[in-house]
């Protein structure tokens, strides 16, 4: 509810995808792990003010579980066919109406928000960017005249309208081909209200498209390397699994060497230093302490500064006891901690063919490498 008002999101999704070239629909291509189209839907299932979403589909099915899904309406030949279909089934003229493209997932709730107050002020208000090409009319591939660029908007969707006003455009001019509704508003010589857009906005249409976006996000890499001595009447724990051995590893806290390798290098992706200034081994709160809780400390670190992991690739460098009976149960308890698939968590073992300390026995060490990225 916007000050009383149903809001409406109405989202065709019954598309072919046919320039994406992909062999699936490009509203089923995942996108930070699931369905792109259910990503577009997110925004609105946990915008305050939208109170439903009807969507318009062919091809897909929509398996993820949303509670504002009012209808679910079969998409015609056209865009703007599967939206008017969609119309159809809105009984409450006074509603506010959100018309958006399942294949735009960037669209933010701010968006929405300006888009929903822009038509409480017009009753029909879009969202747009200005261009930053010059944009020339030609015919064929001659030049016939540059356009003003400061008169010039980009417009995407959530384009929203009063009920009333839409469904008065699709009866009048419907059956005239146009690209958006607010064409129609200006065939009715009614007001549109422009709001501020967004620049990722985009509408996902073609492969660059997928790719450009996920340049958006930045990497980070980080690395880490551990040494704990070998001692007699010490538990032997690495990656958080007590293996069997007649010593331990030495250390403040319980040494666990795989799990401090991977916290160097999670800490060094973040540029947040290292282990020793966060979880100094003077402090007898760590004393004795299993490795898992430092590392969910520094998840919860990484997790508050945006980021999140892709992937972790661990060496443990120990001549005995033989390791890798372990290795599956070490990344399950790492990829447990930080909230991963296991398979994005991979730890081997190698002896030195009994050279230096390690070949010696007399300590073990450990390597990990990570891939951070956040989304900017
Ligand atoms: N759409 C729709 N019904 C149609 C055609 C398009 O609901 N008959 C939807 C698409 O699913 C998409 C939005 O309208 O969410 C914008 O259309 P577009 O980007 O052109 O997607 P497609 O038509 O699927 O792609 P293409 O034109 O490359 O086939
Ligand atoms: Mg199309």
């Amino acid at each position: 509810m916007y000050d009383g008002v149903k809001v409406i999101a109405l989202i065709p999704a019954a598309g072919k995808g046919s320039r994406m070239k992909t062999e699936r629909n490009k509203l089923m291509v995942t996108l930070e792990g699931r369905p792109l189209i259910e990503k577009t839907l997110e925004a609105f299932e946990n915008h305050d003010w939208v109170d439903e979403i009807i969507v318009v589909t062919r091809d897909i099915v929509i398996e993820g579980d949303f509670r504002k899904i009012s209808h679910r309406v079969q998409g015609g030949d056209t865009r703007q066919e599967s939206v008017a279909r969609g119309l159809e089934v809105i009984e409450d003229p006074e509603a506010y109406v959100l018309v958006h493209d399942g294949a735009r997932p960037y669209v933010t709730g701010d968006l929405i928000s300006r888009v929903i107050e822009g038509i409480a002020e017009t009753g029909a208000a879009i969202p747009g960017v200005r261009v930053k090409d010059t944009v020339k009319k030609v015919e064929g591939n001659r030049v016939k005249k540059t356009l003003n660029r400061e008169e010039l908007l980009s417009v995407q969707t959530p384009q929203g309208f009063k009920a009333r006003l839409l469904k008065e455009a699709y009866g009048r001019f419907g059956e005239q081909a146009v690209t958006d509704e607010a064409t129609l508003m200006e065939m009715m010589d009614q007001p549109v209200l422009t709001v501020e857009g967004d620049y990722r906005n985009i509408k996902i249409t073609t492969p660059e498209d997928l790719a450009g976006i996920k340049g958006v996000n930045q990497m980070k890499i980080g690395i880490g390397y551990d040494v704990h001595q070998l001692k007699s009447h010490r538990d032997l724990i690495i990656g958080g699994v007590k293996i069997p051995y007649e010593k331990g590893l030495m250390g403040h806290s319980d040494a666990d060497v795989l799990i401090h390798a991977v916290m160097d290098a999670l800490l060094g992706a973040l540029g947040e230093g290292d282990i020793g200034q966060h979880f100094p081994d003077k402090d007898e709160a760590y004393k004795g302490i299993s490795s898992l809780v430092l590392l969910a400390k520094t998840r919860d670190l990484m997790m508050a500064k945006g980021y999140r992991i892709l992937n972790i690739d661990g060496v443990v460098v120990a001549q005995k006891p033989k390791l890798a009976p372990y290795l599956l149960e070490m990344a399950k308890n790492i990829a447990g901690v930080l909230c991963l698939e296991p398979a994005m968590v991979n730890i081997k073992a190698t002896t030195t063919e009994g050279m230096g300390f390690t070949g010696l026995g007399e300590g073990i060490a450990a390597e990990a490498v990570l891939l951070i990225d956040k989304e900017l």
